[in-house]
């Protein structure tokens, strides 16, 4: 890869600086300054500094989004803001996309990629990766609903996976649901099936992954070491 993309892809820095830094003999390869922008390095193994401290060459970037309303699980729209336009200057050369949909009016989790194996893995149908949702329902969910959504729900077009349904404190309309597939407005539906509604939704984790509670609405932050390894150990 050409020097110059390897620090503009690990830095901030744009590519007219990086040129500057260059032609003023501060960017180094294995100890040696580095004079032609267009110079070939191995990612993997050569040592690049840049006035004396190293570039740590990441390929991917793994993002946690406190996904807000109004925004659509997309990388472009022409109607709608979508999620990508709430990741940092910083990050968007990398260009990630979000692993999976939630709703447009749907708040919470969501991770954002451009690892394109691990967001398969997490997709796969076959990987019954558990979502947690929050949800505000119009009514308190009962006993029964609970059965209903432990045996798996007929919503016509499919059946789905058993679902764990927790109420919280007795009596309100808020409970955690916790579904093992990610079909279209599928929570919804499962409330609506019991012939209640659902009036605010928020994933909290996903995975191994949880929200970090203290990520304001609209803004991602990368995913911790430990995050990132539990993920990849999904
Ligand atoms: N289920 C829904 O109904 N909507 C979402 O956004 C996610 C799960």
């Amino acid at each position: 890869m050409r020097i110059d993309k390897l620090i503009a892809n690990s830095t901030s820095w744009g590519r007219k600086e990086i040129k500057q830094f260059i032609k003023k003999g501060m960017v180094l390869c294995n100890g040696k300054v580095v004079r032609d922008a267009g110079f070939h390095v191995d990612e993997a193994c050569d040592e690049i500094t840049l006035s004396g401290e190293k570039i740590v060459y990441s390929k991917y970037v793994y993002l946690m989004l406190n996904k807000p309303d109004g925004y659509i699980s997309a990388t472009f729209d022409k109607h709608y803001s979508v999620v990508t336009e709430l990741v940092p200057s910083q990050y968007a050369h990398y260009e990630p996309f979000p692993v999976g949909r939630l709703d447009i009016d749907t708040h919470g989790l969501l991770l954002l990629t451009n690892d394109g194996d691990l967001a398969h893995r997490l997709l796969s149908p076959k990987s019954h990766v558990p979502k947690t949702y929050f949800v505000r329902s119009k009514k308190p969910v009962t006993d029964s609903d609970i059965h209903i959504f432990s045996q798996g729900i007929d919503l016509g077009d499919f059946t789905t996976m058993p679902a764990k349904l927790v109420p919280l404190e007795g009596g309100t309309n808020e409970s955690l649901v916790t579904i093992c597939e990610g079909k279209f407005h599928q929570v919804k539906r499962m409330y609506e099936s019991i012939g209640n509604e659902v009036i605010y939704l928020k994933r909290i984790s996903m995975g191994s992954l949880t929200l970090d509670e203290s990520l304001p609405e609209g803004e991602c932050r990368l995913l911790t070491d430990e995050e990132l390894q539990k993920l990849m150990d999904t």
